[in-house]
């Protein structure tokens, strides 16, 4: 091994990477100003070194560089492609990166997760995201980012990933990660989306089978994947262990010649997720660019050998061993990381904690606040009650390749609360992994805030004991966390253990109880009706505790929107449980039938079904009121330039808020079974009593295609004739109808039509 010295905090890595690749066995920003002048031509810079290259060589760059005794890559990683360095073509060195520095390369600023981020549902705040990602990545010399998680968390709120994604709404997920794309590039650091597509759960991933109809698929989650990809300069595009109506995603010919490269235009290169390859010179042909470098580890399918061995008896054309090449290098040339290669240095810990700090602070969602008990004044009436979750010490983050070593190094490691599923199900994804709490102590900064009171601690293993403390106090402050990975799903939408049980002794014990959740997506909360607040904290990063008592205590006014629905039940699901292969041990592949829903995704299900949810895609408290009102539409040829509304928001409260105006559009009910979409917003921050004229444009040709659905007859975006009804509001639950437009006829759209990237 090299790189690899005793008592280097990068030496975990080694491990973490063997445990990672385990489990598979079974914009702001908009102009990407850096990366546009470090792209001159990239694709005739691409194509010189190819003119230049041995046969050797070009095999040498489509596949990674890991073997059993060399575990340890430059800076640390464990996951690289050995650069040409005669040929000035470096290493490309990799490493995961949703929710900061991953893959235990060494310590990084833990980021509160990537849901949290786009709680937020401003772009400003995703480009800041993004762009200490990119920064510590480089300061890793890391110059290939392994992507952002972009599945859509609708189709099963209990996947395990949830926390790394940004929710189930194609524009807001696609739209934050593009701001957290184009900042990480403007980093000289390629950057990536995953997991294309349609890997929306853990349980048994590398046998699922999402079958789905076309249509479906590109009005949900391949939706979100043109969008992150159309608004920004994104390189790289990672295929899922997964199967897509029976063909694995990294060799399938329609997913990635068909759409992504086809109808998309995506110049980039497809990179298989660890050990996702299922063959050689069939997945080439499918699409697939470039071999992730743990399958080489395990003699992966995909070896220079067996390409070569296609070359030689003419099953894969040199011309398509030419484009794989040519995408890897035309990536690396446009994303500046041939022409700024990267410095070693320190991390700027402070600052990029403080951003840290920031973001939860817009992304925590205040879902219920009865009778004002929220902000807390300095004295809380003499006394609080601090229970339960390690708030002593730290708060909960989540797990696999994109949990992050926080700086300072974590507070607490436990084993994990590991669902008892099946081997092969997801238990594997515990076997040596570790829940670990960030070192930001909930307790400390409650303290810290609550000058007139005494607080206490209780850890609330003994839920007897936490309900006497919250009884002698004026007011109850109950941290509940739910532990979240890679690999897995959650069995239920409950919190674990003893958890919801604690809660409801504390509420009955003190009506003034708050609630403050550290988990990665919906919970259910049977306690809910008998609390007095309830906060969303995510996992919340490693300032996420000095975040949090901002909030509680008022010096922060929340504004965070929910990007998911909270569901009341997983009887509500589209698929109450989750399905597994038959019988559970099975390797075989099985279906998990996306039609039931199709489209419906998130709140399009509830609202189609007429299900109520127990808190809606969209909605989030704050400490002060708004007034939405003065609605107008205005649309010239609406099926062709789209339409604006404009509209005042005023803060009729208080205090200083900021409010996330949401635009939807009913579409006409010939093209689709949900009332609504979403298809604009904007946070509005307002001083008391101020108020604000918004205009919302929503552009018929946008990558989001909001006027429009997919016409499977004729393979492109369709704009029905009939009544469009546009709602604004602040929840997809809680709108008016601002006006509306009647589309009568609608020239046949080009379906390849992009924005200029
Ligand atoms: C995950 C990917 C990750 C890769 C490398 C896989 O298990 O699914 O998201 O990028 O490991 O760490």
């Amino acid at each position: 091994m090299r790189n690899l010295r005793s008592g280097d905090p990068r030496n975990g890595r080694s491990l973490v990477l063997i445990i990672g690749l385990a489990v598979p066995l079974l914009i702001c920003g908009r102009g990407n100003s850096q990366t546009a002048s470090a792209a001159a031509d990239p694709d005739q810079r691409a194509d010189a070194l190819i003119a230049q290259m041995t046969l050797d060589q070009k095999f040498q760059l489509v596949h990674g560089n890991l073997t059993l005794d060399n575990l340890v890559g430059p800076g640390g990683a464990g996951l690289w492609m050995l650069g040409i360095p005669s040929l000035g073509i470096p290493d490309l060195v990799m490493a995961d990166g949703s929710t900061g520095v991953g893959d235990g390369v060494g310590q990084a600023t833990a980021l509160p997760s990537s849901i949290a981020s786009a709680a937020t549902w401003d772009l400003a705040e995703a480009y800041k995201y993004g762009q200490v990602i990119g920064k510590e990545l480089r300061a890793y010399g890391m110059n290939l980012n392994l992507g952002g998680n972009l599945n859509l968390t609708g189709r099963e709120p209990r996947d395990g990933r949830t926390f790394e994604t940004k929710g189930e709404d194609p524009l807001l997920a696609g739209e934050i990660t593009a701001a957290h794309l184009r900042a990480i590039q403007d980093q000289y650091v390629i950057a990536g989306v995953k997991h294309y597509a349609l890997n929306d759960q853990e349980t048994a991933r590398t046998q699922s089978n999402a079958v789905i109809d076309e249509r479906s698929a590109r009005e949900s989650d391949l939706l979100a994947f043109e969008i992150a990809l159309a608004e920004s300069n994104a390189q790289m595009a990672m295929c899922a262990y997964n199967l897509v109506n029976g063909t694995y995603a990294c060799q399938d010919d329609h997913l990635l010649n068909g759409v992504l490269k086809g109808d998309w235009k995506f110049p980039g290169f497809v990179l298989s997720d660890a050990l996702a390859t299922q063959s050689s010179v069939a997945s080439a042909l499918a699409g697939l660019d470039q071999e992730q470098p743990g399958d080489y580890m395990f003699g992966g399918i995909w070896t220079a050998e067996s390409l070569e061995a296609g070359l030689q008896n003419g099953d894969m054309p040199a011309s398509r061993l030419d484009n794989m090449v040519h995408r890897i290098l035309r990536a690396m040339f446009a994303a500046g990381v041939i022409d700024h290669p990267t410095t070693v240095g320190p991390i700027d810990a402070e600052g990029d904690a403080a951003i840290a700090q920031e973001i939860e602070e817009q992304g925590a969602v205040l879902l219920k606040n009865a009778a004002g008990l929220l902000p807390l004044s300095p004295s809380s009436g003499g006394s609080i009650a601090v229970i339960g979750s390690h708030a002593d010490v730290g708060v909960l983050s989540g797990g696999g390749s994109s949990r992050v070593i926080p700086s300072g190094g974590a507070a607490l490691t436990l084993p994990p609360e590991c669902p008892s599923y099946t081997p092969g199900l997801g238990g594997l994804a515990c076997t040596g992994a570790s829940e670990t709490y960030d070192p930001s102590s909930p307790l400390a900064a409650i303290e810290a805030k609550a000058s007139g009171a005494t607080v206490t601690f209780a850890d609330g293993t003994d839920s007897v004991a936490a309900a006497k403390l919250a009884a002698a106090s004026n007011v109850a402050i109950v941290f509940v966390s739910q532990w979240e990975s890679e690999g897995m799903d959650l069995p239920s939408l409950n919190f674990s253990g003893t958890q919801d049980a604690l809660v409801g002794a504390v509420a009955a014990a003190n009506p003034n109880t708050i609630v403050v959740m550290e988990n990665g997506g919906a919970q259910a909360m049977p306690w809910l009706d008998n609390v007095s607040a309830v906060l969303e904290a995510w996992y919340p990063g490693q300032r996420g505790a000095q975040a949090i008592a901002n909030i509680l205590f008022g010096d922060v006014n929340p504004s965070g929107k929910l990007p998911l629905t909270f569901p009341m039940s997983v009887a509500d699901l589209p698929r109450p449980v989750i399905p597994i292969p038959s019988p559970p041990t099975s390797t075989a592949v099985f279906d998990v039938d996306y039609r039931i829903e199709g489209f419906n995704v998130g709140y399009k299900w509830y609202d189609a079904k007429g299900i109520q949810p127990l808190f809606p895609f969209g909605f989030g408290l704050s400490y002060t009121t708004f007034a939405i009102s003065n609605l107008h539409v205005t649309s010239g040829s609406p099926a062709s330039s789209g339409f604006q509304v404009s509209f005042d928001v005023t803060n009729t409260g208080s205090r200083a808020g900021a409010e996330v105006a949401q635009v939807y559009l009913g579409l006409p009910p010939v093209t689709r079974d949900a009332p609504r979409r979403l298809v604009g917003y904007t946070k509005v921050l307002l001083q008391p009593g101020a108020a604000q004229h918004v205009t919302v444009s929503v552009d018929a040709n946008s990558s989001a295609h909001p006027l429009s659905y997919w016409d499977t007859a004729t393979g492109g975006w369709k704009t029905a004739n009939g009544d469009y009804v546009v709602y604004v509001g602040n929840s997809s639950r809680n709108v008016s109808a601002a006006g509306g437009f009647r589309v009568t006829h609608t020239p046949e759209r080009d379906p390849l039509r992009l924005p200029v990237r």
